[in-house]
């Protein structure tokens, strides 16, 4: 399916807000992916895909719970296969460890995208277009501070993903 084709697809299927929270995503994570070496097309269609879960899943309870899984099943419905695509879908909301490029650009473009709102916001931005994994360990952070004063957890999955970039980032003798 074309770029094209996805969006009349999600377009009608999308709330207003969420469609537009979706294109903001999809230039975002368009930029992130060209600059990163990631495909720019698939960034785009799992932008536009990532949150049609809030809206075909059976239950509200089933819906708020796992909208990432049920969006990625929607867009194996829809024939898509390639399974960095999937998995970017999947993963968006925690992320987890072991995910590839287009995965982590999609969990980071989600949450800084142009319309959000939030302190370190624009060092985050201006951050991951240079250093894709500090970024995303700068948004972990700020996440989880944000999460510990609503009295949150954050998920194990993020924790994850968090310690293997930091394990990674000391063998390769960054910070
Ligand atoms: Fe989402
Ligand atoms: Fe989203």
């Amino acid at each position: 399916m074309t770029v094209k084709e996805i969006d009349a697809l999600v377009q009608p299927i999308l709330s207003k807000k969420k469609y537009l929270h979706s294109l903001r995503m999809a230039e975002c994570a368009q930029k992130l992916a060209k600059i990163h070496g990631a495909s720019q097309k698939k960034a785009i269609k799992a932008a536009l895909l990532h949150d049609v879960g809030y809206f075909v899943g059976r239950s509200k309870k089933d819906r708020d719970l796992s909208h990432a899984g049920i969006s990625a099943r929607y867009a194996k419905r829809i024939g898509i296969k390639n399974r960095s695509l999937l998995e970017a879908i999947e993963w968006h909301t925690v992320g987890k460890p072991g995910l590839d490029t287009l995965g982590k650009i999609i969990f980071l473009a989600d949450g800084i995208e142009s319309g959000r709102q939030f302190p370190l916001i624009d060092v985050i931005r201006q951050m991951a277009t240079k250093d894709l994994d500090g970024a995303i360990l700068m948004f972990i952070q700020v996440t989880r501070t944000y999460l510990h004063q609503q009295g949150k957890r954050m998920s194990t999955h993020t924790i994850q993903m968090r310690d293997e970039i930091v394990k990674q980032r000391k063998l390769q003798g960054l910070r």
